[in-house]
This record gives structure tokens, C-alpha cells and sequence, in this order.
């Protein structure tokens, strides 16, 4: 992309509403425009970044044997009433009635639904394990939306069901989602930490939330100072191995990591003095185990082996998409602006040209901007007629992770500069060479 002709509404001001630094950037950067409260446009940059934390959430659900489909935002009240939570929810719920006088309401989470698709078409316990998840647009009419997308009332999650016969079967599809989440935050450049969690309106005593540490979270949080050193890295996890998935679940989930809700002083005090943290963190995701909850009010049931009729085993488990936009910026930015991971960043780098009109420099630009893409990458070409200030200013507020300083100086030398927006640390070599670069450090990601 080139910049001329790209929509990024940059704003030379602080927001005055934004009280939070990824509020705060994501306005400055031309990522979201306020429509009303909680409710966001995303626009080009904003957009591209979602897309991506979506495509990673994606691939690595499918990666753990889940499988997309896509529900719809609106639901029939009626199925709520099933479940007994059409009037349990209370007014975070949005309601809304069609031209023909019929209840229907914004869906805040899908349990109730994905109840109902199941129960039209699955009938024997052959055709479980099944674990069914979409990413799509949630509503909840939260009292103080705030801090930009980490508390909208319109916000995007994935949420993911499974159905097994046995409770033993439910807590592997339990476990078996740990551990995709944990490697779907780590390739965001997160540490979430898993936290013992209480379980609110969803229901089940079985939930973890997973918390990153940020000094703006809304929990507070209590950890052992170990905690956030655990990495899954790139580990390859059969899912379908219980012991293995069980015994990485183990490992995340053994040291000290709860938040205010479930703190339990006497157990924390075990931790040697020196090991125990207190801090507040960002919810970035949420998995749930609650047995029959639904299946039993709904009617989801299976046919056994043995020819009984058994409701299935459930659980829940969500991710704030949009939400995490918020979360990455919180822990990864500095005066000047973003700092994008490389598994998210909008654009893979930014290219500079200092002396835009310059023939020489143009073309080496150009050049450059075409070897990128012929690698698969996806630069920004800063080819406005602007000081170089403003170009570096505009690159670091945008946060992405490497820059490539393209002017007369250096073309005269046969190079340019290649800059890691992380470390501020520059090096000066040829085009080819900085193209060759950037490839490699992509290749990882
Ligand atoms: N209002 C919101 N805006 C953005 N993301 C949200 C919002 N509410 C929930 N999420 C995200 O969706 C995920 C799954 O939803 P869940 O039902 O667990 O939310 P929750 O526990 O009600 O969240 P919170 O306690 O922050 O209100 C959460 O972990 C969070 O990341
Ligand atoms: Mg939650």
C-alpha cells in the first residue's frame, strides 16, 4: 500500500476522552471512529489488525479440531426462555421486537443457539466428540462502556461449544482449549496467564479466565512471579492425547494465578514472600465447563450405546477478538506510539523515502516496495511529499515493527536503513539485503 492513496486518519492531538494509552493510539493511529457509546467503525488500519488476530484464532482452533460455522447476531428471544435466561440475563441484554411484534435480541453469547443446532441434527453419541465455534459480533448493553474496544457493548468474539457424552470427554474438550488459547495469545506476542476464575451468568464451577498483565486491567490479579516465565512455545501438541494436553494444562495451572474473585490469601501466603506478585490484568478470554446446564433444559440429548437417552456434556469458551486490539497495545507500546508483534502488525514494514521527488531515491523505493511483495510481504510506502519528522512520527505512532530509511545519503553508498521499531536499533545495508531480512524474520511468524 502506498500511503497517497491509503485512508489513515492520523490525529495530530490527544483525544481528550481516551484515559487509556491503547484507547488513546488506536484514535490517534486511524484505527476506530466512535459511532456512539461502545460502538466503534473500524477503519482501514483498525480492520486489517482484527483481521489478522481473527485468521490466528482460526487457525488455531482448527488446529485443535474445531470446527468454524457462522451464527447469526439476532436470536429469537423464545430460545432464551428455554434456558430460563431471557429474563436471568437482565439489561445488558438488547432487546428488540420485529415488525411482527416478535421478541428477538442481540446475541451476547450463543449457548442457547448452538443448543438448538444441535439438538435438530445430532442424535447418537457416535457422532460426538464435536466441538463448533464462530467469530462473530456480540452485543451487550454494558453499563460504563469504556477504554476504546476493550469494553465496547458491540465487540467481536469467538466463541467455541463442545459436546462430548462423558464428563471425562467434556474436560479433555476443556483442556484441549487451554491449550489452543495459549498458543493463539503467545502468536499474538501475549502473555496470558490462565487465572482460576468465578463463573457468572454462563454457569459451571469448571472456568479459567486468561489475564494479561497490564497496569490498566479492570481485575485485579495475584500470581506467583513464575507464572508469567511458563511459554508453549512452539510445542507440538497432539489434541487428541489427553495425557499431553492434560499435563500442559498441569504445567500453566499448578503455580499460584487467581484474580480477586477466586484470591485465596491462606494459599497465597504459601508462595515465598519474594514470589508474590499483585497486579491488575486485562480478560482476554474465558473457557467453561458446565456438564448439563444446557442440554438438559434444551433437550440436547444422545442416544447411547446401550440404547439410553443422555443429555451431552458442554462447555464454553471465548476469546475477545476486538477486545485484544486493546490488550496487545496495552503491553506493547511506547511514548511515540504501537509497537505491533509481528504476528499482528497491520503492515509487515514501513518504507521511507526522504526525499520524495528525487529520482533516484523514488525508484530505489519503489523497487524495494515491489521485492517486498514479491516475498509474500505487506509494506506501507510512505511516499507523501512530507519532512522526514513527520514520516518517522507517523511510522512510530502506527507502530510497525520495521522500517526501511530509504535517501540520496545512503543510496550513494549503496544502502539503506533498516530500523527495528521494538529496540530503535538501526543498520545500514543494501536493499537486497534488508529484503532478505525482512523475509527471514517473517518466515518465523
Ligand atoms: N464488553 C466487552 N467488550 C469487549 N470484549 C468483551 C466484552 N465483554 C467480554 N469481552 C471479551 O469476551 C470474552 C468472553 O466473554 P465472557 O462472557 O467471558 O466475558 P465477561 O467475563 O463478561 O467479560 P468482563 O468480565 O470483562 O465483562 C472475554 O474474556 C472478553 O475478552
Ligand atoms: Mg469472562
Amino acid at each position: 500500500m502506498r500511503l497517497t492513496r491509503y485512508f489513515l486518519p492520523v490525529l495530530k492531538e490527544n483525544p481528550a476522552e481516551a484515559q487509556i494509552v491503547s484507547h488513546r493510539y488506536m484514535l490517534r493511529a486511524g484505527m476506530i471512529k466512535q459511532q456512539a457509546a461502545g460502538i466503534y467503525s473500524w477503519l482501514p488500519l483498525g480492520f486489517k489488525v482484527l483481521k489478522r488476530i481473527e485468521q490466528i484464532v482460526h487457525e488455531e482452533q482448527v488446529r485443535a479440531g474445531h470446527i468454524p460455522l457462522l451464527m447469526p447476531t439476532l436470536q429469537p428471544a423464545d430460545l432464551w426462555r428455554e434456558s430460563g435466561r431471557y429474563d436471568d440475563y437482565g439489561q445488558e441484554m438488547l432487546r428488540i421486537k420485529d415488525r411482527h411484534e416478535r421478541e428477538m435480541l442481540y446475541g451476547p453469547t450463543n449457548e442457547e443457539m448452538i443448543t438448538d443446532i444441535f439438538r435438530s441434527h445430532v442424535n447418537s453419541y457416535k457422532d460426538l466428540p464435536l466441538t463448533l465455534y464462530h467469530i462473530q459480533w456480540k452485543f451487550r448493553d454494558e453499563m460504563r462502556p469504556r477504554f476504546g474496544v476493550m469494553r465496547g457493548r458491540e465487540f467481536l468474539m469467538k466463541d467455541g461449544y463442545n459436546f462430548d457424552l462423558t464428563k471425562e470427554d467434556a474436560l479433555h474438550a476443556y483442556n484441549r482449549h487451554m491449550v489452543s488459547y495459549l498458543r493463539t495469545y503467545e502468536r499474538m506476542g501475549l502473555t496470558a496467564i490462565p487465572m482460576r476464575a468465578a463463573s457468572g451468568p454462563i454457569g459451571g464451577d469448571n472456568t479459567h479466565e486468561f489475564l494479561v498483565l497490564a497496569s490498566t486491567g479492570e481485575s485485579e490479579v495475584f500470581y506467583d512471579a513464575q507464572v508469567p516465565d511458563l511459554k508453549l512455545g512452539a510445542r507440538e501438541v497432539d489434541f487428541d492425547n489427553r495425557a499431553e494436553v492434560a499435563a500442559i494444562c498441569q504445567e500453566f495451572t499448578t503455580l499460584y494465578a487467581r484474580t480477586d474473585e477466586t484470591h485465596d490469601e491462606a494459599v497465597f501466603n504459601q508462595i515465598p514472600e519474594d514470589r508474590r506478585k499483585v497486579g491488575r490484568g486485562i480478560e482476554v478470554g474465558q473457557i467453561f465447563y458446565f456438564g448439563t446446564k444446557y442440554s438438559e433444559s434444551m433437550g440436547a440429548t444422545v442416544v447411547t450405546a446401550d440404547g439410553s437417552r443422555v443429555p451431552v456434556e458442554m462447555g464454553s469458551h471465548g476469546i475477545g477478538v476486538s477486545r485484544l486490539l486493546g490488550a496487545i497495545i496495552e503491553a506493547s507500546h511506547d511514548d511515540k506510539g504501537i509497537i505491533w508483534p509481528e504476528g499482528v502488525t497491520p503492515f509487515h514494514a514501513g518504507i521511507v523515502n526522504l526525499k520524495q521527488g528525487d529520482a533516484g531515491t523514488d525508484a530505489a523505493c519503489e523497487g524495494l516496495y515491489k521485492a517486498l511483495k514479491a516475498k509474500g510481504l505487506d509494506p506501507l510506502y510512505d511516499d507523501r511529499d512530507e519532512r522526514a519528522g513527520a514520516k518517522f512520527a507517523t511510522m512510530d505512532l502506527i507502530g510497525l515493527p520495521w522500517r526501511v530509511t530509504v535517501g540520496p545519503r545512503g543510496l550513494a553508498n549503496g544502502v539503506v536503513e533498516l530500523t527495528c521499531r521494538r529496540t530503535g536499533v538501526s543498520e545500514e545495508m543494501s536493499a537486497e539485503a534488508a529484503v532478505e531480512r525482512l523475509a527471514g524474520i517473517y518466515a518465523d511468524w
